[in-house]
């Protein structure tokens, strides 16, 4: 059988998908009850990443120890690959050695590359395109605070981001209505857009992508490798920070959520990340339950 990669929400069906965020509140709650748990026992996780990172990373270690598993961090500074190795060599050499591959990093294309050389499951840890296992994370997350996502609406204000795609990917499988705010120059990419253009639509003003809506979510202005742009994106973002105003246009019991890290006083207010809407700490909780359930969809 073909090894299964996870490099965007489409590589899984909606229903595999589904099943996965069930399966994610199940260990969730097993995790709190103490049971025990490792049908990985023995398995090896790799972490190549190329960018910074805090709950992805902790939260894929964290997940295979639990699971009885092991894993080994490389950063490109310390492996081959930061001095020219071809990628598509270290993945064949590494996936004769562990049993999954997470790999962040810039150009999803170069994901792409190394999956087709890895004899084992390669799983995208943020691409500059995607950003798929922060999505089982919003999710699951919507799902225990609120029920099915079918029928909701969705507003994406700020870039058309990786975060931005793979929401449109997820309006499309999860069957959610997705509004995307951005501002002219920042727009999501067309082909995703029309691909997704049943669920999704860019609507560009921030208060009629959140009216009435039943989940507010953002990101970051800049992100990882466009810290150059700061000041540009500052001015041409400032109309689209998700603040108090805002969100009271959205249904009254509305959902916040960010994948974090989050910028203050720019693309959202502290009185709304830190508000009775916020859910970014349970969001950031459940990339482990989330993860652990697609690790366990992928390896056993
Ligand atoms: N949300 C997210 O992916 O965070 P990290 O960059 O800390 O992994
Ligand atoms: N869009 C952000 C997400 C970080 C988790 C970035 O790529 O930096």
């Amino acid at each position: 059988m073909a090894v299964r990669h996870f490099l965007t929400l489409a590589d899984l069906t909606a229903a595999e998908l589904h099943t996965l965020i069930r399966r994610a509140i199940e260990l969730k709650t097993m995790l709190r009850a103490g049971e025990r748990y490792e049908p990985l026992k023995n398995k090896v996780l790799a972490l190549i990443f190329e960018k910074s990172s805090t709950r992805t990373r902790v939260s894929f270690e964290s997940a295979v120890i639990q699971f009885g598993g092991g894993s080994i961090f490389l950063s490109p500074q310390d492996t081959q690959l930061g001095r020219g190795e071809p990628v598509e060599d270290t993945a064949r050499v590494l996936s004769r050695m562990v049993d999954a591959i997470v790999v962040r990093t810039f150009a999803h294309e170069k994901l792409e590359r190394f999956a087709g050389h890895s004899q084992v499951p390669v799983i995208n840890a943020l691409t500059d395109t995607y950003h798929p296992c922060q999505l089982l994370a919003d999710i699951q997350t919507y799902v225990e605070q609120r029920g099915d996502i079918k029928g909701k609406t969705v507003a994406w204000v700020g870039d058309g981001n990786n975060m931005c795609h793979s929401y449109i990917e997820a309006a499309r499988l999860f069957e959610f209505n997705l509004r995307i705010a951005s501002p002219p120059g920042y727009d999501p990419a067309r082909a995703l857009l029309k691909a997704g253009a049943k669920n999704s639509k860019l609507v560009r003003d921030p208060r009629e992508a959140v009216k009435d809506a039943d989940l507010v979510v953002t990101d970051v202005w800049a992100s990882m490798g466009q810290e150059q742009e700061q000041d540009t994106r500052a001015r041409d973002f400032a109309d689209y920070q998700v603040n108090a105003k805002l969100m009271a246009l959205a249904k009254p019991d509305a959902l916040f959520m960010h994948c974090l890290p989050a910028h203050r006083g720019e693309e959202v207010s502290a009185e709304v990340i830190d508000g009775p809407h916020s859910v970014v700490w349970d969001e950031a909780e459940n990339r482990l339950h989330a993860q652990k359930a697609l690790l366990e969809f992928l390896l056993t």
